[in-house]
């Protein structure tokens, strides 16, 4: 028997969604809301945005900011705290990934109780949780479409990656108008985030037609409007199609799951404080020529959707093109090209491998990797 299935939450997609915040809680039966953002949201003030829309629709709310680019479970206690003291009956994640991930994190507590940590992995949630909204400000870690929360477990220095259905919001709001006001490196790192979403889900082992469709799209468009969308931040057009990326490598990813490039990127993210997009950057194109031979059909799709005429080329040299395309993708949008870059030393390579071998986002990668293959990676990303 072959089953695919397909988890989406509702999405208001488009100019001013964020204004549907307020009735969309209402809908949902809420009374008072936990509104999780973080420092740069409120300054640019797209969370007092939201919180009169919240007051508008004649709903309360209690506010949660204090928040890392890579969130800890302590702020995900603290967090819970306040939802429990307000009396919150609803959680609104607002922002990129770091809000967002708390507020599912937070959301998971508050019915279910007990530390974070009890729900790493797979399917560990066995309570409903309070109804849930992510609105994104980035293009974008896809968490206000995913079932995906990834904390760092302050213990053991590591990111945890939950993975349940729970953790599907009930609705997602996109409102391109939101990535207005990141700045370049923002849109960069974020952007090669989306693009390693998008490859990654499309090479998956757990890879439908339902999915395919939403990474194919969402390669297509970051290699058309990623460059002009770190060139300008007033880009209309080319917010709006890297809003649809992010939403559409997201739906992918929450569905078909990620590779080695994420189970690695997690495995650093919990030891250092580097951006995630800039992470998963280094590892991509090292990542995609180890896992060229695991399917080069699907790697020539993507030098195709890349925009690289493949006649006459064999499935191997076309999919090698892909490698190419995104290198140089991500030189036009000044990623960074090795770990050296990001002020990495080489002296935990073998722990973090046996770390990312662990993460969920390993099992779906198309190549098998022992320790030392993985290690041998971070070696070439130095
Ligand atoms: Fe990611």
């Amino acid at each position: 028997m072959n089953i695919n299935k397909f988890m989406t939450p509702e999405i208001i997609f488009g100019k001013d969604a964020l204004e549907q915040t307020g009735e969309s809680f209402k809908r949902l039966g809420a009374n008072k809301v936990l509104v999780v953002s973080d420092k740069g949201v409120v300054e640019a003030g797209w969370s007092e945005k939201a919180l009169a829309n919240i007051r508008q629709a004649g709903l309360d709310y209690a506010e949660f900011y204090q928040l890392s680019t890579n969130p800890k479970d302590e702020e995900v206690r603290n967090g819970a705290a306040v939802y429990i003291n307000e009396y919150c009956d609803a959680v609104f994640g607002l922002g990129g990934g770091s809000p967002m991930d708390v507020a599912k994190a937070v959301a998971i507590i508050v019915t279910n109780q007990g530390n974070i940590r009890d729900y790493e992995g797979v399917d560990q949630i066995t309570r409903p949780l309070p109804p849930l909204i992510m609105a994104s400000t980035t293009a974008g870690s896809g968490s206000e479409v995913s079932q995906f929360s990834v904390v760092v477990d302050t213990e053991k220095q590591k990111k945890m990656t939950i993975v349940s259905k729970s953790l599907v919001p009930d609705i997602a709001i996109v409102d391109p108008q939101l990535l207005m006001t990141k700045d370049p490196l923002l849109t960069a790192a974020t952007g090669m985030d989306v693009l390693t979403h998008s490859i990654e889900a499309y090479v998956s082992i757990a890879a439908t037609p339902l999915t395919d469709v939403q990474a194919k799209n969402a390669i297509k468009l970051v290699s058309e409007y990623l460059r002009p969308s770190v060139a300008s931040a007033s880009n209309e057009e080319a917010k709006r199609a890297m809003a649809m990326a992010s939403l559409q490598a997201g739906l992918a990813f929450s569905n078909a799951i990620l590779g080695a490039i994420h189970a690695m990127s997690h495995a650093i993210g919990g030891k250092y404080a580097l951006a995630h997009g800039e992470i998963n950057a280094v590892l991509l194109p090292h990542v995609m020529e180890y896992n060229l031979i695991a399917n080069p059909k699907r790697f020539r799709t993507i030098s195709e959707l890349m925009g690289t005429s493949t006649s006459g080329l064999t499935d191997m040299e076309a999919a090698n093109t892909s490698v190419q395309m995104v290198r140089k993708l991500l030189k036009d949008i000044g990623a960074p090209q090795q770990f050296s870059d990001l002020g990495f030393q080489e002296q935990d390579f073998v722990v973090m491998a046996e770390v990312a071998l662990e993460d969920a986002c390993m099992i779906t990668n198309p190549r098998d990797l022992s320790v030392e293959e993985v290690v041998a990676l971070f070696k070439q990303a130095l």
